[in-house]
C-alpha cells in the first residue's frame, strides 16, 4: 500500500496523470485506420526502449509514444494543425508541460531542446522505415531482419521515401550512431511483433 503511494506520488511529479491504458483508450478510437494505429504502438515501444537505454523514465516517455499523433486523421488536410489539436484534446488532462512539448516538436511547432524531444522527432519515422524493411522481406517478419539489414534499406535512397532519413538521422543529435538507433528501434519493435501483426 505504502509503496503503491509513493508510486503515485512519483508519476504526479513526473506529470503522469493518466494511465497506459488510459491513454491506451483515448488513442484507439481516434483511428479508423489500423495501421495508423499500429504506428503509435510501435512509436510508443521504440520511446520506452530509448528511455531504458537513457535510463529516462519509461513510462513518460512511452505516454509522448502513445499520444503524439491522436489529430492525425482529423488534421491530414490541415497538416499545420497537426499536434495543436492533440494539445486542446489533452488539455483536460493536465499532462506534463514536457510531453506537449515534444508532441509538437515532431510536427516542428516548437523547438527541440530536450532528450524527449529529440527522441520522439527520430521515432517517429524510424518505424515507417522498419515496417517497410520487415514487409520486403521473404518471410515478412519483423524478426527476420537484423540492423544491417535496416541499415541498407535506410541508403536505398527510392525505398520507402516517407520515412524521412534526414529526421531519422537526427538521433545523432541524442548522442547515438544510427547504427545503434536502428538496433534500438528494431529490438523495440520485435518485443511487440505480435501487436504489430508483423
Ligand atoms: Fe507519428
Amino acid at each position: 500500500m505504502q509503496r503503491s503511494n509513493i508510486k503515485m506520488q512519483d508519476d504526479k511529479a513526473i506529470g503522469l496523470r493518466v494511465t497506459r491504458q488510459e491513454a491506451y483508450d483515448l488513442a484507439k478510437p481516434r483511428f479508423k485506420n489500423k495501421n495508423l494505429f499500429k504506428h503509435v504502438l510501435a512509436v510508443e515501444a521504440v520511446m520506452i526502449e530509448l528511455a531504458d537505454f537513457f535510463e529516462e523514465p519509461r513510462e513518460l516517455w512511452g505516454l509522448v509514444g502513445l499520444l503524439h499523433d491522436l489529430d492525425y486523421e482529423e488534421t491530414v488536410d490541415t497538416p499545420e494543425r497537426h499536434t495543436l489539436v492533440t494539445e486542446e484534446l489533452l488539455q483536460p488532462y493536465a499532462l506534463a508541460a514536457e510531453i506537449i512539448h515534444a508532441i509538437k516538436c515532431h510536427n516542428n511547432l516548437a523547438e527541440k531542446n530536450s532528450l524527449l524531444d529529440k527522441a520522439l522527432y527520430a521515432a517517429d519515422p524510424v518505424t515507417g522505415l522498419i515496417v517497410a524493411a520487415a514487409l520486403m522481406h521473404p518471410d515478412k517478419k519483423l524478426k527476420a531482419v537484423d540492423t544491417e539489414f535496416i541499415l541498407r534499406r535506410f541508403k536505398e535512397k527510392s525505398f520507402a521515401r516517407g520515412a524521412n532519413r534526414e529526421q531519422i538521422q537526427s538521433c545523432e543529435e541524442m548522442g547515438m550512431s544510427l547504427e545503434q538507433f536502428l538496433q534500438v528501434a528494431l529490438r523495440a519493435m520485435q518485443k511487440i511483433d505480435q501487436e504489430l501483426g508483423l
